[in-house]
């Protein structure tokens, strides 16, 4: 697991960092007014869409939406994680990661499992070549020895010590192989290697180190068809996904990414043209790999078998989808005709004829509610009703922007519920009032202009100009208010006044991998409308806005509990200096 990199070094290396240098060395920028440009890395494009901005330390493509910080870029850019891109960024300005504690990333055991893996790879495929039932099972199943050896593919041979015998010489040897997964323990002491007579496809990380294998038997009844390499200190079946480093390879940009189901289907797809395959290891599509799909790609195809289990795993995949996408990702899916693979399709029908047959993939969220369908009868108020329960864990998930406009518009219709109590009732309920005030403000308070409520732009304004927070005064006055987002908007004020020099990409590296990840970077790309001399005018009417607010609130409160069991004599001569409401 990564180590823990404390937060005010993150802070301290995005303050020293330029993101227009590091991007500029990778992909030179040009300046354009406050700004700079360049034709999208992570897309296909004509014309430059693809902005950065000094001010902010933030990237983002009109285009395709790619977006983030200087750590965000090298990850993306590079294919690195966090940690070995915040390695890279200290690096060059020259900061040293603080250890903290045995939390830290465990960097020297592992080196030694992956040379381990890597011989191991090396091993299966000299043995490949030695073994001709295993080339002749390849040539059988249609691949080319130029496919093979781009995947790596080996070959286990029969005995039961060849990996133990010529990679275990030692007992330290041993035990790393054993933790490489590569061998097996016996009951009664010593070791036998785990693959024996398979072919073997390695399986690479995001920067093709061998972290695993896959292994298939080549007899016609052996079992299991498939042997995966176990859990490992390196190897996490969940997260990893077989091809994407060799899509990434053969691939400059990768404009869309097909899933599939087996390591045979990403070999024979590459061996027919198509280099944008990829497989999960013999799970259920998790969370984590749509997450690393989409960072390699913007759009995915899910490819499953025409059979129920297929339709079932289309589902989950479905589930694990939705709340990933966002403006500029899309994900579909296609059944394939029952007893096919896109291994058997491509090979009978080739590459053109298959293209054809995903281009018919139908976007997800149209899959989602005919699925949704099938479970309830809208002809009936009462199935239209079980609609909107069923589709609300999904739809409360999907973050601000079109695609979820869309999807809840096209539940509104589905329904006839009115779209914005459609809105309401997916947002959830408001906590009950329990806010004391001491506010005089005027009110009613006029809310702010913009599109974004008073609140998003508050946000969105202090990731444009952090310095706008020493005009907040105590933002812990605002802790009883109900609106929604308020807690966000107190700590990113409490964190700003206590480090006024940080930039709004450090404010977004503190909530990098939390739930308000995806709307703070939404806002940070929000250009707002509003000249910049004119933030601090509407930054204080927000201000006053929620202290406005928690006047209502606290009217409110007064006033129930007036009816309910009256107010004591210090709450009526609060409630008279309200005037009327
Ligand atoms: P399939 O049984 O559909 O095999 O398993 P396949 O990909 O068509 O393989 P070939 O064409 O017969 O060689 C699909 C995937 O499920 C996992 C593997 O990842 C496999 O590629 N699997 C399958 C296992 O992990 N173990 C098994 O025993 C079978
Ligand atoms: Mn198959």
């Amino acid at each position: 697991m990564a180590g823990r990199i404390p937060q005010q070094f993150i802070d301290e290396l995005i303050s020293r960092v330029d993101i227009v240098e590091v991007i500029d060395a990778r992909v030179p920028l040009r300046k354009t007014g406050r700004d700079y440009t360049a034709r999208c890395p992570f897309h296909e494009e004509k014309s430059p869409s693809f902005t950065v901005s000094p001010t902010k330390q933030f990237y983002h493509c009109f285009g395709c939406q790619a977006h983030g910080t200087a750590i965000s870029f090298l990850m993306e850019y590079e294919h690195l994680d966090f940690i070995e891109a915040v390695r890279e960024l200290a690096h060059k300005v020259g900061l040293e990661i603080p250890q903290s504690g045995p939390d830290t990333a465990p960097a020297a055991p592992n080196t030694e499992i992956y040379d381990l893996l890597e011989q191991a790879a090396r091993l299966y495929r000299d043995q490949l070549r030695e073994h001709p039932v295993a080339v002749d099972y390849l040539k059988q199943r249609g691949l080319t020895g130029a496919v093979a050896a781009e995947f790596a593919i080996g070959y286990a041979p029969p005995g039961w010590d060849t990996a133990l015998q010529t990679l275990g010489k030692t007992g330290q040897a041993q035990q790393s192989l054993l933790e490489a997964g590569l061998l097996i323990k016996k009951d009664q002491g010593g070791y036998y290697d785990r693959f024996r007579h398979r072919i073997m496809f390695p399986i690479r990380d995001r920067r093709g180190r061998v972290i695993g294998f896959g292994g298939r038997v080549l007899d016609k009844d052996g079992t299991p068809k498939y042997l995966n390499s176990p859990e490992t200190p390196v190897f996490h079946k969940g997260q990893e996904l077989y091809g994407l480093y060799e899509a990434q390879q053969a691939l400059r940009r990768i404009e869309r990414l097909l899933v599939v189901e087996g390591y045979m289907d990403v070999v024979a797809l590459a061996q027919n043209g198509i280099r944008y395959a990829v497989a999960t290891l013999g799970t259920a599509t998790t969370p984590e790999q749509v997450e690393r799909l989409f960072r390699a790609a913007p759009e995915l195809i899910f490819c499953f078998d025409g059979d129920r289990a297929g339709r079932e795993a289309a589902w989950r995949a479905v589930e694990h989808t939705l709340p990933n996408l966002r403006d500029g990702r899309q994900a579909r899916v296609i059944f394939l005709p029952e007893g096919d693979d896109p291994d058997s399709l491509v090979r009978r029908e080739g590459r053109e004829q298959f293209e054809q047959r995903i281009a018919q993939a139908v976007p997800i969220s149209t899959f989602y509610y005919e699925g949704l369908l099938k479970q309830t009868d809208i002809s009936s108020m009462e199935g239209r009703a079980r609609l909107v329960e069923l589709a609300k864990p999904i739809l409360s998930k999907l973050s601000a922007g079109a695609l979820r406009h869309m999807m809840i518009a096209k539940l509104a219709e589905l329904t006839r519920i009115d779209i914005n109590a459609l809105s309401r009732m997916l947002a959830g309920h408001a906590a009950p009032v329990t806010a004391s005030a001491n506010s005089t403000t005027p009110r009613p308070a006029r809310p702010p202009r913009s599109g974004l409520t008073p609140l998003r732009l508050g946000i969105s304004l202090l990731l444009h100009a952090p310095h706008l927070a020493s005009h907040a005064g105590n933002p812990q006055r605002w802790r009883e208010l109900t609106t929604r987002g308020i807690s966000l908007w107190i700590n990113i004020l409490e964190l700003l006044q206590a480090a006024p020099h940080l930039t709004g990409s450090a404010i977004l590296e503190h909530w990098r991998n939390t739930k308000q990840e995806q709307l703070l970077t939404e806002l940070a790309m929000d250009d707002l409308a509003i000249p910049a001399n004119g933030y601090e005018a509407e930054f204080l009417g927000i201000v006053q806005w929620l202290d406005s607010q928690l006047r209502e609130q606290r009217w409110a409160y007064l006033h129930d509990k007036c009816q309910r069991e009256g107010l004591s004599g210090d709450e009526k001569r609060e409630f008279l200096t309200f005037g009327e409401p």
